[in-house]
């Protein structure tokens, strides 16, 4: 080898332990720097409470029943629907199935914001309640509990909102996982469980229920109309959720809010057939979102199109049929036959509530009963009266909000027999 070969070969050989150093060195430094890096996770988590009413009374139940299991429970605290999808629906379900079994009829992906043949349909339904409506204001979803959720993801998250107590927790747990600020407004006995607006309160999001979870409570049009001057007046937007609004009954109450003069300016509505058709484990629901709603100079109803075009692919093209078999001639009739099942349990409660002389809202236009517990006993001592001394399952008021305490809600989902029955033992236990 000679000279100029082996410095070449010396150099040659330093530079590749250099190389080799170096790698070592730049990995344990990327190790360093990973275990110092912290995954950061939404932490307004956090500030969710844990909901224990639901398992809490089941709990309370099955002790009791074990150690009596001669006392037949009846359970009035049911918020699921117990009557079965009514014919016109499941006609139209089978009629689906089977296009989707066939090569020419076969349906793949539908428009994300649903299929025009159902917005037709809810199109129409509006007209009975003299609404006008676009199609491209109404957007299909598998329910108003997801709906009422991702609709947040249009709203700043500095944005303060206004939610009434005694509450249906989604509303709440929502905003708290996005870590904005809320004021709560009381809904309580000086005010029938209607809130309306105080000038004094700044917010930007409302959250309106009307016929109301868990009170039963139903706004009128005048009370309505306060809340849409208050939200134009403030620059702020109506959340209104109607899932219940096929409870209503004649034309005292609107059954939408925008039925209300100016509310196309400020509220987006949101409703299900969970209620109204029992398809609570079908999965469909709609939101109507004005084409003329604009904030800061942006569109919400273009807003929302594209959050659903990006983040959902839409309902079920068979479940979609089976929602517009619900608005047919024949489809009304068979639900509302449903309803007034729901609706006659719900007379035999308040029935018994008005010959005791006890104290409630709900039961005329809602599935819902609030009642004032006797002698202002607290929710839970009422819930423990209930079970033991005459089997009555029912839903402390307290787990709905502070406002709820000494309350209670009973509900009207239970069997005709049932309700008849659960309704002497009150009578004749408080009588
Ligand atoms: C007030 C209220 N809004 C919305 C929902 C959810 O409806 P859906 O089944 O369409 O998600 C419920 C269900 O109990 C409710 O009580």
């Amino acid at each position: 080898m000679n000279k100029g070969a082996t410095i070449y070969y010396i150099l040659n050989v330093y530079a590749r332990i250099k190389i080799t150093k170096l790698k070592w060195a730049y990995s344990a430094q990327i190790k360093l720097n990973l275990s110092e890096v912290n995954m950061n996770i939404n932490e307004n988590y956090k500030n969710l409470n844990e909901s224990y009413l639901f398992s809490t009374i089941a709990k309370k139940v099955s002790d009791f029943s074990s150690k009596n299991p001669n006392m037949e429970i009846i359970k009035l605290g049911i918020g699921d629907v117990t009557l079965p999808l009514c014919p016109a629906v499941i006609e139209e379900l089978h009629n689906a199935v089977n296009e989707m079994s066939c090569k020419e009829t076969f349906k793949g992906y539908g428009p994300e914001q649903g299929h025009d043949f159902l917005k037709i349909s809810i199109q129409n339904y509006y007209k009975n309640f003299c609404i006008t409506l676009k199609l491209n204001e109404i957007f299909i979803s598998d329910g108003a509990k997801s709906d009422l959720g991702n609709i947040l993801d249009l709203f700043s998250k500095d944005n303060i909102c206004l939610i009434p107590d005694p509450v249906y927790p989604v509303y709440v747990d929502t905003n708290l996982m996005a870590g904005r600020k809320i004021i709560y407004i009381d809904a309580n006995e000086e005010n029938n469980f209607l809130p309306l607006p105080d000038e004094s309160i700044k917010c930007d999001i409302i959250y309106i229920c009307s016929p109301n979870n868990p009170t039963g409570a139903v706004y009128n049009r005048e009370q309505l109309k306060k809340w849409v001057d208050y939200a134009i007046s403030n620059n702020a937007i109506i959340l209104f959720d109607s899932a219940y609004e096929s409870f209503i009954s004649g034309d005292e109450f609107p059954r939408s809010i925008y039925e209300i003069e100016g509310a196309k300016a400020c509220a987006i509505e949101f409703c299900s057939l969970s209620k109204t058709a029992g398809f609570t484990g079908t999965r469909c629901g709609y939101t109507i979102v004005p084409d003329n709603l604009n904030y800061n100079n942006m569109n919400l109803n273009k807003m929302w199109l594209r959050r659903q075009t990006t983040k959902f692919n839409g309902v079920p093209y068979i479940i979609q049929k089976a929602a517009a078999a619900v608005f047919t001639n024949e489809g009304q009739k068979q639900i509302q036959e449903n309803l007034n099942y729901y609706k006659r349990n719900a007379k035999i409660i308040s029935d018994t509530l008005d010959k005791l002389d006890i104290k409630y809202t709900g039961g005329k236009n809602s599935p819902y009963i609030w009642l004032k517990c006797p002698s202002n006993m607290n929710s839970w001592d009422f819930f423990d009266l209930l079970l033991t001394k005459i089997g009555i399952v029912g839903t402390p008021g307290s787990g709905f909000g502070k406002n709820g305490e000494n309350w209670f809600r009973l509900t009207s989902f239970n069997t005709i027999e049932n309700t008849t029955k659960a309704m002497e033992r009150f009578y004749n236990f408080f009588k």
